[in-house]
């Protein structure tokens, strides 16, 4: 069998999902392609789809700004999916379009693939920063997971409320920038969910990271840079980091799990993708 698999978005030319995706082919031992479709924001999407339809794909991605776009197209949701509110992977089951979302789950994998104890200690202090469709994911992912003491920090205080509201978590407080800032000290797990670091900005960060304890774990799951300031901060304040480099292995991971049923072991590939990013 031929599997052939793909990502649809904008832009997507440098994507890292077919290298991701041609290794996990290769270390599962099956033949098979990985084949960017962009997607330009004045494409007609409903002619797109029907082109895709036509390339009967056994399965394909889904990143930006289709996420949510790709949902009135698919014949099933998965209630995660549903839940969450976005659409990452799509999974062809008897010539019907399915749709899940494996972002939260990524993250969790990655997070437990460095600090293993993270999946048992439900009882943890938990801050997300950021309101978006990453921090709808994880923060979904953790509450069924079962953590309960997760707060949110965003921006615009009526997205981390409307957040709250949305997976009805009557303990979790939202608080603005500052006011996280201010009490980071007292979060087991910082989880950096916002674009601010990524890219141009590499220099700025979403807030200033003092004095933490070593036993708090900070994640960043921006992956260009690698090792984002605020990831620096972190280091230097104190705390134990997890790189969002990992978080994007998983996510495939477990995209070409739901497509082959096969789950790709990733330690070896963490690293070949390190090399990738720092060029
Ligand atoms: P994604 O789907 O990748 O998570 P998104 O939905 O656009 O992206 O969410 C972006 C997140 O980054 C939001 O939490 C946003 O804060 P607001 O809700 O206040 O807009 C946050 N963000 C983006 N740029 C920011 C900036 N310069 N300062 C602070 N927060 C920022």
């Amino acid at each position: 069998m031929e599997y052939r698999f793909g990502l649809i978005g904008y832009p997507v030319t440098h994507s890292l999902s077919p290298w991701i995706h041609s290794e996990f082919l290769q270390k599962a031992g099956v033949n098979g392609s990985y084949t960017l479709y962009e997607i330009k924001p004045d494409d007609t999407f409903d002619n797109k789809m029907e082109e895709l339809k036509r390339e009967n794909l056994n399965g394909f991605n889904i990143t930006s700004p289709y996420k949510k776009t790709i949902i009135p197209y698919l014949d099933d949701l998965d209630k995660r999916a549903e839940a969450i509110g976005a659409v990452n992977t799509v999974v062809n089951e008897n010539d019907k379009w399915v749709g899940y979302n494996t972002d939260g789950d990524g993250y969790l994998r990655s997070l437990t693939s460095v600090f293993p104890s993270v999946l048992t200690a439900v009882n943890k202090k938990i801050v997300i920063l950021g309101a978006g469709g990453a921090a709808r994911a994880i923060l979904y992912t953790l509450f069924e997971q079962g953590f309960k003491n997760i707060d949110i920090a965003n921006r615009s205080i009526l997205s981390a409320v409307e957040l709250k509201n949305a997976y009805n978590m009557k303990n979790t407080r939202t608080l603005s920038l500052l006011d996280a800032e201010r009490t980071l000290g007292e979060y087991d797990i910082i989880i950096q969910t916002t674009s601010v670091g990524m890219g141009i900005s590499e220099d700025e960060k979403i807030v200033e990271v003092n004095n933490l304890p070593n036993s708090s774990i900070v994640s960043d799951i921006i992956y260009k840079p690698v090792k984002t300031s605020f990831l620096q901060q972190a280091e230097k304040s104190g705390a134990q980091i997890h790189y969002g480099h990992s978080m994007l292995l998983y996510q495939a991971q477990y995209a070409f799990e739901l497509w082959t049923g096969i789950r790709v072991p990733l330690e070896k590939m963490e690293l070949d993708l390190l090399k990738k990013l720092e060029g």
